[in-house]
């Protein structure tokens, strides 16, 4: 294989490669990805590389993989081969695409759990996808024609750029929200899409929410959720409601999943819901697995749950994962105390971090969900010159010098899309408590620096 020849396939007299293939829709090159470049170049390690980026930048949860860790401990034949080469057979032969009933069943009633019993979920709605990634794909696939808009909520997940837009032809309608009300979606914003869709020829297939947001770290309330569904039901479109973050609730008000909504709103002979609601999960974020690559579409619409079983041969997940996990999360004692306890661990990170944030002069948004806060440094931006410098220019700089001298890699909200200028995404469940405090550290003494810089000399 020669190496130096791969560039020239990008390039002139090498035969033409796909508009997918070649689109840049698959997003490498914002902030968000270009932070984890960084990051991997210059990774922090306490002891081989302490003045090494520490990232936190990743929406992962480490916080409570020891207790993961401690139940295959105990129950070392959940992740072995269990009865040998005859279930070794058993894992590698032939898969039938419906998934693992045991599995389903097991993430079903996973589900209801996160959700207190408030809304039940039947397995056979259940269509299993190698992780979030792929179930929103999937879904936009089923619900979208290329050209159509799906209208979202910012600020958004960065990867839904990637995710919705780039193999599907989809575009993605931006439905603004701001600081003034806590970024909660409005009727008249959704509204506005709407029509900017419209006006730019597009047909909009449906709305896709973040319930817990990324990167908010908030819950979305029922008021909203409910105008949100009536919207919907208005203009006859979907609802995709990416649940991912639903067991990483660790404060009030609790979680309101639209499956509630949707059961309310039957149990009451409402309006026609059901068919248009569509819900995300994945392991990735409550269970901290996204190696595993675990996700799933539920569905209330059996035409939607067909063709998502049939599309999902693409993107199976494996058999023995679906058998390990399905042991560990029909342990009813364990699958509790887990959904207990990783949320007790996220509320002292988020406390924790909080407060030091505080300490050093840097607030965020009120959250109570998922594994980041939603920081706001606008006054930093234009070295407080006002709002002088109030722009994604202005941002990206701010985001630059945390990553090169304060050494944080840090998302900017550019990245997710968010109308006002200088707020970031931190990340705090992907690291030890240890580095936390260093990261903490590493904030404090930059805004000092920045308090120095800025507040005018005294004159004796
Ligand atoms: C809102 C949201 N959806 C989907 C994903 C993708 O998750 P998965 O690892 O399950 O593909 C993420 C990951 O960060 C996310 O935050």
């Amino acid at each position: 294989m020669g190496g130096k020849l791969l560039p020239a396939a990008f390039g002139a007299g090498s035969p033409l490669l796909s508009q997918v293939a070649t689109s840049a829709a698959h997003g490498e090159d914002s902030p968000y990805f270009a932070g984890w470049k960084a990051y991997n170049e210059n990774p922090y390690d306490a002891v081989t590389n302490p003045d090494g980026v520490i990232q936190m930048g990743l929406a992962e949860n480490q916080v409570s993989f020891e207790l993961l860790e401690g139940y295959l401990r105990e129950h070392p034949e959940a992740a072995g081969w269990g009865g040998g080469a005859g279930s070794f057979r058993d894992n590698a032969l032939f898969q039938d695409y419906h998934g693992l009933k045991a599995f389903r069943k097991a993430m079903a009633s996973f589900m209801e759990k996160i959700r207190d019993g408030k809304a039940r979920f039947d397995p056979d709605r259940i269509v299993l996808t190698a992780g979030a990634t792929a179930a929103n794909e999937l879904l936009t696939f089923i619900l979208a024609n290329p050209g159509d808009a799906l209208l979202i909520p910012t600020p958004y997940y960065p990867g839904f750029d990637r995710d919705l837009t780039w193999r599907t032809g989809v575009n993605i309608v931006p439905v603004h929200c701001d600081s003034a009300n806590g970024f909660e979606v409005t009727v008249a914003a959704l509204q506005e899409a709407y029509d900017e869709a419209a006006a730019a020829g597009m047909r909009v297939c449906g709305v896709l929410i973040t319930n817990p947001s990324n990167p908010l770290g908030t819950t979305v309330k029922r008021t909203v959720l409910e105008d949100i569904l009536d919207f919907v039901v208005c203009k006859n479109i979907h609802l995709i409601s990416d649940e991912i973050y639903s067991g990483s609730v660790f404060a009030a008000p609790d979680l309101v999943s639209v499956a509630e909504l949707v059961e309310s709103r039957a149990r009451h002979g409402g309006d026609d819901v059901a068919n248009r609601v569509h819900i995300v999960y994945s392991l990735s974020k409550d269970l901290g697995l996204p190696g595993f690559r675990v996700g799933l579409v539920y569905s209330y619409n059996d035409a939607v749950v067909t063709t998502a079983r049939r599309m999902s041969s693409f993107t199976l997940v494996s058999s023995q994962t679906q058998k390990t996990l399905a042991t560990m999360l029909s342990d009813e004692a364990f699958a509790d105390a887990y959904i207990r306890t990783n949320r007790e661990h996220l509320r002292e990170r988020h406390d924790h971090i909080v407060a030091g944030l505080a300490r050093a002069g840097v607030s965020c948004l009120r959250g109570n969900a998922g594994l980041f806060v939603w920081i706001d440094m606008r006054r930093l931006l234009g070295d407080g010159d006002a709002d002088a410098d109030a722009t994604v220019a202005g941002e990206l700089r701010l985001w630059d010098k945390m990553l090169h001298d304060v050494k944080l890699n840090i998302s900017p909200g550019s990245s997710c899309h968010c109308s006002e200028h200088g707020w970031f995404r931190v990340c705090f469940a992907n690291m030890s408590s240890a580095t936390l405090d260093l990261a903490l550290a590493r904030i404090s003494r930059f805004m000092d620096r920045w308090n120095k810089a800025t507040t005018p000399q005294s004159h004796h």
